[in-house]
Formats: C-alpha cells, structure tokens, sequence
C-alpha cells in the first residue's frame, strides 16, 4: 500500500485527535503564558504522540478496508490485520458473518432456481410463462420441439398463432383466473392439443433483477391427438356395430311381421321366409360372438401366451375343417410344410382362429376352381422385433387381390373392400381385426400381399418357443 497517502491521514487523524489540546497550547501563547518556543515543542509533541497513539488504528482500518474489498471480489480473504482495536476485530466479525450468511441465501436461491429449470424441462408437456405483455419469458425442451425453436423472448403469437389460445392468453393476463382452449396445429406433425393457461398471481411483479423474470401466467399444452383418435375409433365402432346389428335384425322383424299378418296362411312363403330368417339369426349370432371374441382378445394382449405348439398340426387340423368349404367352390387347398420345424409360443386355439379366418377369406374372395396355397417354413432372419427367431404361416389364394389403396386399412374393424359383397357372403367384416389382434399378442407379425387380378397372400410370423426348462 501507499505509505504516503497513509502517512497524510495519519497526521490528519493525529490533528483532529489533539486538535483540544493545540487550542489550548494556541490560547495560552495569545495570552502570553508561554513563550513561541516552548509553544511550539509542545505543539510538536503534542502531534508525535497523537501520531503514535492514532498511527495503529489507521492501519487497521487501511486492512479492514482491503479485506472487505476481496472478501466482496473474491467472496474470501485472509481477515484484515486490525492492530490493537478490539473493535475493529469485531466490524470485520459482522462483515464477514453477514457475507456469509448472503452467500448462503444466494446459493439457496440459485440451486432452487436450478431445480426449478430441471424440472421445467423435464415435463413432457409443452410449457411457456408468459409476461404481462404476452411475450414469453421461458419455454421447456418439450414446448422448443413443439414450435420447432425456442420462443423466448417473442410474442405468443409468433409461436402460437390461433386466435382463441391468444384471446384466452389476453383474457387471463386481463384478470381472468384460468381458461382452455382445444386447437389443433399442422406442422411439423398434425396434433390435436388442450392449452390451459393459468394467472400467476404470486408471481405478478415479481422484481426484474435479473435472475427472475416478470411472470404474469402459465401456459400448458396437452397433446390429446392420441386421446381424441381413440373417442372417434370408439364411436366408429359403436355405430359401425349398431348398424351391422339392425340390418338384419330389421329384416327378422320385417319377416315376422309379414308372416303375422299377409302370409299368415301361406305355406310356400312361410318356408322361404324362415329359411331367410335363419340365416338373418345367424348372422347376427355370428356378429355377436365375433365381437365378443374381439374384445376377450384385446383384453389378453398384454399377457403373452405361454403354451408350446407344433403349427404342423394346428394347419393340418385347419385343413381338413375347411377342406369340405373348398371342395364346395370347386377348389382344393394345396399344403407345403417344411418339416422338422421348431415349436412355437402360441394359443392353439387362437392360432386355428386365425388359419380360419384367412383360409375362409382365401376361398371366399378366390376365383372358383383355383387352389388355395398354404406354406410353413422359417420367416427370413430379422422379420420379428428383437431378432428373434420365428415361423411364417401364408396363406395365398388366385382370387381378384385387394387394390393398394386398402391394403393398410383391411384390418380395421367392419372395413371391407367390398361392403355389399362381403355381406352377401355372410361376413362381418371383424375377421382381419381378429386375426390382427391375435397375432399382435403373439407378438408376431402379419404381413399382406396383393397383385390385384392376380391374388393375395396373407402371411404370420409367429416367435419359436423358447426351449423348455431343463429338467435336472
Ligand atoms: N383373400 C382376400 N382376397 C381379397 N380380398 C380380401 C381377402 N381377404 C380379405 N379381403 C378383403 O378384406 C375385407 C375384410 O376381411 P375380413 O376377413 O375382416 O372380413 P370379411 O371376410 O368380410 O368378414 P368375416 O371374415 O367376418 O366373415 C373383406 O371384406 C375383403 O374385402
Ligand atoms: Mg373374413
């Protein structure tokens, strides 16, 4: 440090000090009670001694003074070199517990603030605090990804451009406690999403400081797209069911009636309506038991079936069940199974389920007098999830095939290419979604194949089994 400036103070300290004592020493040489000479050795003496005496302290508050300055830059220091002052020792005690006890809050506020952040970008639904002005003051990853950036710093509008989220957004910035508003955005994907947006009350006015912003609400965004698809599958289902359901309980009603009332004695008549009747009950017990079936499977298909099976057998059995079906429309039902293969983890039931759906749909919608071809072998490597292993079952017929466009929709429920036709024919159109569900809970895989006018080839990969465990 200095000496010179240090040195000034000290005798500045050291005058002010004895500054009493001069006065009187000035006084008493006016008066003449002592003479210049004597009046300025005490003068000089006078000065030394205060200069002795205040010299220690100066320095002590010089490194008080350094002290404090790095303990604030550095935010620690050594501790000043306070010389004889007790209370100076104690000013730097209290700066230093005071520092202390700052630095503890800071940290508090900062590792809160931290996990404030994580937990903000950790939520899967998009979220943005929106200041009074309506501009964003912080957004989470989920809500970047959204909006294909970060809108901090903007305007809702230039992230969400809808008018109703942006009147709700005013609204609640104008008083209002909460709203939501459902609306649907196109890019980058096509999703269907609830904004609710919030009023931070708490919050409004917090200090702009730096560290926390002006947050005036909270806007969050759910993702319902996955939600309102299933509320339309369901309600598709229910009246798709409803309908197949009418036609032909509207036609069993239609007959009674007329059996009851113009055709009442007419024998000839009364034979052919209820020939028709019977089919129409069937049908519909048919329908019923198909939707039944659909529903016990989807309620198994968390739960992988466990038995071991020789799909040899199960197609064989299959086979000659539906051997009398073909022969009736002139066709036969040709079977290449390559043997020696491994067993695979199945349901048999519900694997005789599917070879008969896709057997039955192989000689309805082939051509009359062509065969229906059936394979067993072993699916190419890779064709499973997880590289495992497994068996393909296809089933090929020479019928129409299926136009390109239907393909990926055959296996919803009641989808026909054909509606008129596959009634005629007795169908429900539940079939495909049965055979799909089954498979899904093999955790197989189906695979359709079409060349329209040359035939189609429906093909199940079902997992090998596991070998068993052994038995020692
Ligand atoms: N082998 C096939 N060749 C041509 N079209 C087919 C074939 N299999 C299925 N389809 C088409 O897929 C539709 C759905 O088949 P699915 O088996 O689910 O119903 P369905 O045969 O009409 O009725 P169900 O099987 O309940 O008797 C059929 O209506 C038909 O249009
Ligand atoms: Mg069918």
């Amino acid at each position: 440090m200095d000496r010179w400036p240090t040195l000034r103070r000290v005798v500045l300290h050291a005058a002010t000090v004895a500054s009493p004592g001069l006065l009187v020493l000035l006084l008493l040489l006016v008066l003449g009670v002592i003479a210049p000479g004597v009046a300025a050795l005490a003068l000089a003496v006078v000065l030394l001694a205060t200069a002795v005496l205040v010299w220690p302290y100066v320095l002590g508050v010089d490194s008080l003074q350094v002290a404090v300055d790095r303990l604030e830059r550095h935010g620690d220091s050594p501790g000043p070199d306070t010389g004889p002052s007790e209370s100076l020792r104690r000013v730097w005690d209290a700066v230093r517990r005071m520092h202390h006890e700052k630095e503890q809050g800071r940290r508090a506020v900062e590792q809160r603030l931290q996990a404030e952040e994580a937990i903000l970008t950790a939520l899967p639904d998009p979220l943005l605090l929106i200041d009074p002005a309506r501009r964003v003051v912080r957004a989470n990853a989920a809500a970047a990804e959204l909006f294909g950036g970060s809108p901090v710093g903007r305007d809702l509008a230039a992230a969400i451009r809808h008018p109703a989220v942006l009147a709700a957004a005013d609204a609640v910035l104008a008083g209002e406690a909460s709203r939501a508003v459902d609306f649907a955005v196109s890019t980058p994907v096509a999703r269907e999403l609830v904004a609710r947006i919030m009023r931070l009350e708490h919050a409004a006015g917090m200090p702009r400081d730096g560290v926390l912003e002006d947050v005036a609400a909270l806007l969050s965004l759910h993702d319902v797209t996955a939600i309102k698809r299933a509320e339309r599958m369901r309600a598709d289902f229910v009246a798709n069911a409803s309908h197949e359901l009418r036609t032909p309980l509207s036609t069993l009603v239609g007959f009674v009636e007329t059996l009851q009332g113009p055709a009442r004695d007419d024998e000839e008549a009364r034979d052919r309506f209820l020939a028709i009747m019977h089919e129409q009950a069937h049908r519909m017990a048919r329908l019923v038991e198909d939707l039944l079936s659909l529903s016990r499977i989807e309620q198994d298909e968390h739960t992988p079936p466990s038995g071991r099976v020789d799909l040899g057998e199960i197609v064989h059995a299959a086979v000659e069940t539906m051997e009398m079906k073909a022969r009736s429309r002139g066709s036969s039902i040709d079977l290449v199974a390559t043997a020696g293969l491994p067993l695979v983890q199945a349901d048999a039931d519900q694997i005789a389920q599917v070879l008969q759906n896709l057997i039955d749909n192989a000689i309805k919608y082939g051509r009359r007098g062509t065969p229906v071809a059936i394979t067993l072998q072993r699916s190419p490597r890779g064709t499973l999830a997880g590289g495992r292993p497994g068996i393909a079952l296809a089933v090929a017929d020479q019928g129409e095939g299926i136009p390109r466009e239907h393909l990926s929709r055959l296996t919803e429920r009641f989808y026909r290419v054909d509606p008129a036709r596959s009634r005629a024919m007795g169908g429900t159109g539940l079939g495909l979604a049965i055979v799909k569900h089954i498979v899904a809970r093999h955790r197989g895989r189906l695979d359709i194949a079409s060349e329209p006018g040359q035939g189609s080839r429906f093909t199940i990969h079902l997992p090998v089994a596991e070998p068993p465990p052994s038995s020692n």
